[in-house]
């Protein structure tokens, strides 16, 4: 495969799932920005918009929303779910429901409505037969959003957004996705599961940088979110300084939740990533994505003393695999794994490891035989 990426050669990064490294081309980006910024400042400045136009189609094209006027460009995750959670009008009588296991961002914010008499709802999804009829059991008529992980981060589970965004839409429940663990590793369809808001920051899967996050709010909802923070970047007339308007011309598209001056660097960046991502194909990503997956799924199962924590049934998984390996101190290994240059994180009780569709396997080989050879 063409050299995407160009990671020390020691290096065995199992770790999509976390902080994902940056491709060449990501590099050179941020390189060429950093040089033009300092020879000549922001002379370009309306070429940096043309890279932020562009990253909304990307994002647009990624995720299939209608319009880039249902694109914001925001700093992360958790800064998408708080305009939700703060942005919505509830009703005391109003519920939430999430899944148990959520991510902290996509759970604190809602915790935090908890003050204003508003129930949340926390459903177990892992280790069940049926996770998306547990979402969907917990709903009723006073359910107003439903919010998860496509893919949850602990130990990978891979929800059927179609089948819980249907519900969600025949009870009039605002349906919130939080993507990042799939977006840049598996196919992504906000139309097709019917969601009203999906978030995610690039670092993950989309390997791009920390603090540029897609927020994707659906045009007919858009003007459910009352503004909490405001900015002249907002504005219809944003680039327009020379009239003063007596009342608020807010934009009336997704633009609206971007205050103030864009992350121009970040946006070069994610730009780049997702450029290269969509050039190779969400498919075929995908595909060799699974593949290594599955690859590593065979190695693990092939040793008795190992215990696969991460649902292993087709459909089920995407980048993450959870294990534990029997009488060790799984920590230690964690810790070991480190030492010896695999990047991987301790989740869920396990030894998260998610490679990435360039990952080699003989890389993959290399961590397991590591894991295979401990015994403290
Ligand atoms: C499911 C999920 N959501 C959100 C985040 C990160 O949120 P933020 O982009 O706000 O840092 C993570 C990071 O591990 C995650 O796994």
């Amino acid at each position: 495969m063409k050299p995407y990426f160009q990671l020390d050669k020691n290096i065995v990064h199992l770790n999509h799932a976390a902080v994902a490294p940056w491709p060449l081309v990501t590099r050179d980006a941020v390189i060429a920005f950093a040089t033009e910024n300092a020879a000549i400042g922001s002379q370009n400045y309306d070429l940096w918009m043309q890279t932020e136009q562009q990253l909304k189609q990307k994002l647009k094209h990624l995720i299939n929303a209608r319009s880039t006027d249902e694109i914001a460009i925001l700093k992360n995750t958790s800064e998408g779910l708080s305009l939700i959670a703060q942005g919505l009008a509830f009703n005391p009588a109003d519920n939430i429901v999430i899944p148990a296991e959520e991510f902290p961002s996509n759970k604190v914010v809602w915790q935090a409505l908890q003050t204003q008499g508003i129930e949340l709802r926390q459903v177990p999804v892992q280790d069940i037969d049926e996770p998306e009829q547990a979402l969907i059991n917990a709903m009723d008529e006073n359910t107003r959003l439903l919010s998860c992980s496509s893919v949850q981060y602990a130990r990978g589970l891979r929800l059927d957004l179609d089948l819980i965004g249907q519900a969600c839409r025949q009870n009039e429940t605002l349906f919130c996705v939080d993507a990042i663990q799939s977006l840049g590793a598996i196919s992504f369809d906000a139309q097709a599961c019917h969601a009203d808001f999906v978030v995610a920051d690039g670092h993950k899967w989309m390997c791009g940088p920390e603090g540029t996050a897609l927020f994707y709010c659906r045009q007919q909802v858009q003007d459910l979110l009352q503004l909490r923070q405001y900015g002249w970047h907002m504005l219809k007339d944003a680039f327009d300084f020379s009239h003063q308007h007596t009342t608020l011309q807010i934009a009336d598209n997704a633009q609206r939740f971007e205050s103030g001056s864009p992350n121009m660097m970040g946006i070069a960046a994610l730009n780049a990533s997702l450029g290269l991502l969509l050039d190779v194909g969400i498919e075929e990503i995908q595909n060799k994505l699974i593949e290594n997956a599955d690859h590593l799924i065979a190695q693990l199962t092939s040793d008795s003393d190992i215990t696969i924590l991460s649902p292993t049934q087709k459909g089920r998984y995407a980048g993450i695999i959870t294990f534990q390996k029997q009488h060790v101190d799984n920590v230690k290994l964690y810790q070991h794994l480190q030492d010896n240059d695999v990047i991987c994180a301790y989740r869920g009780n396990g030894i998260r490891f998610s490679p990435h569709f360039y990952t080699e396997a003989q890389l993959i080989d290399k961590a397991i035989t590591i894991v295979r050879d401990f015994s403290v």
